[in-house]
């Protein structure tokens, strides 16, 4: 294992490198205990940097030989590094070595997987299958010969077009790929295993025809139709939406069970965890569907999106992937459909943002959207590079318009088409695109989005003025996280101004030329900012940050009658959704601050009965807003945090909720059943999302009324369902309301689905994740470490309890026993020695530990404290845990 001693590597250190490769022939001879490589490159010397050795890297390698020009050369290896005298010109160098895939457990280079081959060369891992300039600046023209037993492994895959296949002796076989494309080796890819594909011929608007394979194991290929289409829907859309075509004959997209990610966009071979690829109404929910449809997009759109102007240097990743996300968010919306669908996947994504990107900008991995320093990429594949990131692209759409964003992009593909280019070349095709836009006035002050680390936090209050018929909004913004030197960023906040009888307000906004609109965007650009408008008729409520058009957190300063009126009736969905948020969470943060009960009242109660009985609301709407607030979410608006308050606040807010509403829950149950076939459509989807909600609230009631009525009903449906969201739905309302029939339900499911290694993963899930009563969630998980379907090597399978666990079930996880940390502390060394990136990725359950309350704190540290001292712990746990004890 590589151990922790790994340099800090800086952003401002970049250099070119002393030579390029242009061209890689690659021979493979594929073999699980050792497999034999040859690489031919073609390498130039870059004039522009002084003469040196050649450096390559080189991990877990044996080397057997180099040559130079036909002639063998003498090497040396230091540590990770290959040093060769190589001389000032250009010429070829061969590589032979081997390296050894069946010991490949942390699925990183090429590794074995269910009897095949695979490769995962992101970030860093093209330097455990061969000798190389592994660095994404470095981009090649590769020809890939594979040779492997026959029978064994049918199936011989890279990158770009399949040249030449043929027997040989020995019962084996190989297959000749040849990408006419340059790029990094960061997405070269290989496949050798017994697979089947489902096949589909396209033709582009262009005329050109191209064939189109979803490559799984065998038994798999029913669930592979919705994958299939979710790629023909995003090929159609980004030919539509941003001109781009596929650029080569054949796409192949391939299923893995062993995967540490959730896909990859090797070039012209996406590899995917079957948990983001495998959809079948039986085994999978609407959320799988959902998800799998949005990273299939995902990974096609980063064919232009990152494998047709790619990063320059690892700092640069949210280039690729903050585009990337947007793209795929855009996608996914126009998709959805409707106004009301799409204020729906807004406001999933802005969920998911608070809940995983605020903590992480707030915590000890706190970085910018652009890093600095890293020491392990690894770690900064991160919810900042992504969905921040995301956020950010979103904010040029929103400063630009539709129309100038895509010409911005055209701009950027126009000049960087085939380059490995940096997050300014983004932002100033953007700006140059659009020169007398407010964007390129302002791209310094727009850059800090790149620069600075933090939430901003901006405050607006509202002024008034009866006489004078004006309304004065005052804005400021501070970021305490964005470090010396910090400066305001530029901040849009679309906005409207709703009447006390709900209607829009027409704006007049002094000095502004654009009269009487119903909507605008301000933009905050200094520390504090007053924006006045005339003619208001009446004391408005006003409606900020409409679809979330900033990542800040927004204090509003607004009354519960205010946002009961936004409630009811902001033109924007996704405000009224948040007005149900900020109702919901000043009523948890007043009980965890108070330390009293929290109670309920029947305003409250009221309005949220309102929602749900609305018969102009869709229910995916409903659905999301009668759900609280997230435990993450609210522990970011404390200063002090103590998981067991928030957790009892949250618990007693659903057991009101779910008394409360008894009534009016089983009208939605009853009334929101989806008749006929199963469809993955945004409408059904919602139907089912309501019903399994209002399924979740009258089990728990139930529980609490020792009434055995809907506790039987749900676990009926569990046997009965005939499609996964319906049956998990009722699944988890047994085992969330510690209902009397959850352990008999999970048996028959366990039973019933044994088979299916993903269904099983969300039986463990479930589990990991329920709300804690009584240490009993603890007790579960321990005993499920001890489970004979649970193992450490499989990601999805350790993930699906442990990072659900620690990361993700803050009330069952901070214990005052300190037994969560100690469990937690375990399994990542444990797992450590297998996977250094899974092991990192559950480590970060310890991210916020600094502001917890005692005894959490103490103990949290001590935890991490222990971990530390082991000797043994990666470069990718070891930085983790560095920082968090800084
Ligand atoms: N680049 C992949 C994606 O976002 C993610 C990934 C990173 C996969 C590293 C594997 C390893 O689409
Ligand atoms: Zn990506």
């Amino acid at each position: 294992m590589r151990e922790g001693t790994a340099p800090v590597i800086h952003r401002l250190d970049y250099q070119a490198p002393t030579y390029w490769i242009a061209t890689v022939d690659l021979t493979l001879d594929l073999d699980p205990a050792k497999t034999l490589i040859t690489s031919k490159m073609a390498v130039k010397r870059n004039a522009t940097q002084a003469h040196g050795a050649l450096v390559l890297h080189g991990e877990e390698l044996t080397p057997l030989r180099v040559m130079i020009d036909g002639e063998p050369v003498s090497f040396r290896q230091d540590g990770n590094l290959l040093h060769i005298d190589a001389p000032d010109r250009d010429f070829e160098l061969v590589i032979r070595n081997t390296c050894c895939p069946e010991k490949n457990t942390a699925l990183s280079g090429l590794y074995t997987s269910g009897g095949g081959f695979f490769t995962q060369c992101e970030a860093e891992g093209f330097r455990r299958i061969t000798y190389f300039l592994d660095r994404p600046d470095v981009m090649a023209v590769y020809t890939v010969l594979l040779r492997a037993d026959k029978a064994k492994y049918p199936i011989l895959l890279s990158n770009g077009n399949l040249v030449e296949q043929g027997d040989l002796d020995g019962g084996k076989h190989f297959a000749k790929w040849h990408d006419p494309f340059p790029k990094p080796s960061y997405l070269f890819a290989v496949v050798a295993a017994d697979l089947v594909a489902r096949e589909q011929r396209v033709v582009t608007r262009s005329g050109k025809e191209h064939l189109l394979q979803v490559y799984v194991r065998r038994g798999d290929l029913d669930k592979t139709e919705h994958a299939m289409n979710s790629l023909i829907a995003s090929m159609i859309w980004d030919e539509a939406r941003f001109k781009l075509p596929l650029d080569l004959e054949r796409f192949m997209i391939v299923g893995v069970s062993d995967f540490n990610m959730g896909a990859m966009e090797n070039k012209g071979l996406n590899i995917f965890n079957t948990s983001a690829l495998l959809c079948s109404p039986a085994t999978q929910t609407d959320a799988d569907f959902q998800r799998v449809e949005a990273i299939v997009a995902h990974e096609y759109f980063h064919n232009w999106t990152g494998n047709r102007v790619t990063c320059r240097d690892w700092f640069q990743l949210s280039l690729k992937e903050g585009l990337t996300v947007f793209r795929d968010r855009e996608f996914s919306m126009d998709m959805a459909g409707s106004p009301s669908a799409r204020a729906v996947q807004r406001i999933q994504q802005v969920r998911n943002l608070r809940t995983m990107q605020f903590p992480e900008d707030a915590g000890t991995m706190a970085h910018s959207v652009r890093p600095d320093s890293y020491t392990e990429i690894n770690n900064f594949y991160t919810a900042t590079v992504y969905e921040k990131g995301a956020e950010v692209v979103g904010l040029y759409q929103t400063l630009l318009g539709r129309e100038g964003f895509a010409q911005g992009m055209a701009l950027y593909f126009e000049r960087h088409d085939g380059q490995a280019v940096t997050c300014d070349d983004f932002a100033q095709a953007m700006a140059d695109a659009n020169p007398d836009s407010a964007l390129a006035s302002r791209l310094d002050a727009f850059k800090r989005w790149y620069s600075q680390p933090g939430t901003p936090q901006v405050t607006a209050r509202g002024h008034y003025d009866a006489a004078a018929q004006t309304y004065t909004l005052t804005l400021t913004q501070r970021n305490p996280k964005a470090g010396e030197g910090a400066a305001p960023q530029l901040i849009p906040v679309r906005m409207g101004l709703v009447g006390a009888e709900g209607h829009a307000l027409p704006l007049n906004l002094a000095g502004q030329a654009s009269v009487g609109a119903l909507e605008t965007v301000l933009l905050l650009e200094q520390a504090e900012q007053s924006f006045t408008f005339t003619e208001v008729s009446s004391q408005p409520v006003p409606s900020l940050l409409r679809g979330f058009s900033a990542p800040v957190l927004l204090d509003d300063g607004l009354t519960d009658a205010e946002r009961l009126t936004l409630l009811r009736h902001d033109a924007d969905a996704f405000n009224r959704w948040e007005a149900s948020q900020r109702l919901a969470l000043r009523r948890l943060l007043d009980a965890v601050q108070s330390g009293q009960a929290l109670e309920l009242d029947i305003g409250f109660l009221d309005a949220m009965r309102a929602v749900l009985r609305d018969p102009q609301l869709d229910p995916a709407f409903k659905a999301e807003a009668l759900r609280l607030p997230e435990a993450a979410y609210i522990a970011e608006q404390l200063p002090v945090v103590d998981p067991q308050a928030i957790h009892n606040a949250v618990e007693a807010a659903w057991d009101q909720l779910a008394l409360a509403l008894r009534d009016d829950w089983a009208w939605a149950f009853e009334a929101h059943q989806v008749e006929g076939g199963y469809r993955p459509t945004a409408e059904d989807a919602g139907r089912r999302a309501l019903a399994n909600l209002a399924l979740a609230l009258l089990v728990r009631g139930s529980a609490m009324l020792a009434d055995p009525v809907w506790p039987g009903k749900a676990y009926q449906q569990v046997k009965d369902a005939t499609n996964m969201t319906e049956r998990f739905g009722a699944l988890s309302a047994l085992v969330q309301a510690h209902a009397g029939l959850a352990d008999a339900a999970l048996t028959h499911f366990h039973e019933q689905f044994a088979h299916d290694a993903l269904v099983v993963d969300k039986w463990f899930m479930l589990q990991a994740r329920t709300a804690e009563r009584d240490g009993k969630v603890f007790e579960r998980v321990k005993k499920l470490l001890q489970h004979p379907d649970f193992t450490l090597k499989n990601p999805n399978r350790a993930r699906s309890l442990l990072v659900q666990f620690c990361n993700l079930n803050p009330g069952a996880f901070h214990r005052t026993d300190a037994g969560g940390y100690v469990l937690w502390a375990d399994q990542v060394a444990a797992l450590d020695a297998i996977n250094p990136q899974v092991a990192a990725r559950l480590a970060r359950a310890m991210d916020r530990w600094s502001t917890l309350a005692e005894p959490f704190r103490s103990a949290a540290q001590e935890a991490l404290k222990r971990l530390s001292e082991r000797p043994t712990l990666s470069n990718d746990v070891r930085e983790i845990v560095t920082k968090a004890l800084e």
